[in-house]
């Protein structure tokens, strides 16, 4: 304590200073370039909108009731409803921090300390670099209040008591690394989530990755997830232009429109470099028989 009061005052000023810069850091918009890299990923290849945007009868958005959630999820295991994510403070996430967004969304651990459920695809965003998460974290912010109360989620299973340990720091893998971005792209876009077997348990079976085969029953009829590893049931023999029409353009090859409940929509914005990425990494998974 001697030491302090012996010592200049020069360090107890800077300290202060430090403070006052963290504070003004805190408080600064983000930046035009993380709203705009956040929205590039919501709008594209991880595409939030597809299940917590407000719907009408047939499936269509409602643009103007926003994220403001309600879509429902029948499955065997659970009936669950998208929530509203808009600003509301009431029936939206308006009264969250950041970092309970945030650890919402990659743990899936709300601010009462409750575990959110499927389909939220947590054990994916886990994965989302801290960057890109803070990013999509600034456009939810941006996201008008629309008030809209919706039903609690009812699971027939025990909730595990987390979804895996705290997330800690997470970097995004390097673009010049073309297999290892596209994974990452893979993952932060969820797509072996619905192109891969579940067990009985609901865990996904990994050695199973994109082999395919689930059922995606809706409004639509039914719709069974295809192989997307290199195999003869998969994407051998596909040219890297018709991978990229069946996820941009929501089309096989031979022009017919896939159904539901794959994100073509926003799947269309993927830049030209990250769906080479994404083609990349499918073709360097192992071949695997439709659905096994
Ligand atoms: C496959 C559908 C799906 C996708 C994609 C999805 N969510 Fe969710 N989300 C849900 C469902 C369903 C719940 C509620 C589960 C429950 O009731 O436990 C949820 C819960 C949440 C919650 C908790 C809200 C609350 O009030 O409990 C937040 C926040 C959230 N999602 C944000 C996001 C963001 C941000 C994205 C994109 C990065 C996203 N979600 C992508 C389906 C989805
Ligand atoms: C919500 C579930 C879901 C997600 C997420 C999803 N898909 Fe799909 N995908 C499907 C279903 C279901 C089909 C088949 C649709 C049909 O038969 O009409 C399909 C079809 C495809 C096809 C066509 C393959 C063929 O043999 O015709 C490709 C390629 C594909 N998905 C790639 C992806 C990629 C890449 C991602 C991630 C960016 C992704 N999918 C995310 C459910 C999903």
């Amino acid at each position: 304590m001697n030491t302090m009061r012996n010592s200049s005052s020069r360090p107890a000023a800077l300290a202060i200073l430090m403070v006052c810069v963290a504070n003004i850091a805190a408080a600064a918009p983000p930046s035009a370039a993380t709203l705009e890299r956040g929205r590039y990923l919501m709008d594209g290849v991880v595409a939030c909108a597809n299940c917590h945007m407000a719907r009408g009868p047939r499936g269509e958005y409602l643009a103007d009731k926003g994220m403001s959630g309600g879509m429902p999820f029948d499955d065997k295991m659970f009936k669950a409803y998208a929530p509203n994510v808009t600003q509301d403070r009431e029936t939206g996430v308006g009264k969250w921090t950041d970092a309970q967004l945030v650890k919402a969304i990659r743990e899936g651990v709300r601010p009462d300390g409750s575990l959110i459920g499927p389909p939220m695809p947590v054990e994916f965003y886990r994965h989302l670099s801290d960057d890109d998460v803070n990013a999509i974290v600034a456009v939810l912010r941006t996201e008008p209040a629309v008030r809209n109360a919706v039903p609690k989620s009812t699971f027939n299973f025990p909730m595990p008591p987390s979804w895996g340990p705290p997330v800690k720091k997470v970097k995004a893998p390097s673009r010049a690394h073309k297999v290892k971005y596209g994974e990452y792209l893979s993952t932060i876009g969820h797509c072996m989530e619905c192109h891969t077997q579940r067990d009985q348990k609901g865990m996904l079976v990994t050695a199973s990755l994109g082999s395919g085969g689930r059922s995606f029953p809706g409004p639509w009829g039914d719709s069974v997830s295809r192989n997307l590893t290199p195999h003869e049931s998969g994407l051998k023999g596909w040219t890297d232009a018709q991978i990229s029409k069946a996820v941009r353009g929501g089309v096989d090859r031979n022009g017919q429109p896939y159904k539901p409940p794959m994100a073509f929509q926003h799947y269309k914005n993927i830049d030209d470099a990250d769906m080479a990425a994404l083609t990349a990494y499918l073709r360097s998974l192992p071949p695997r028989p439709f659905g096994k």
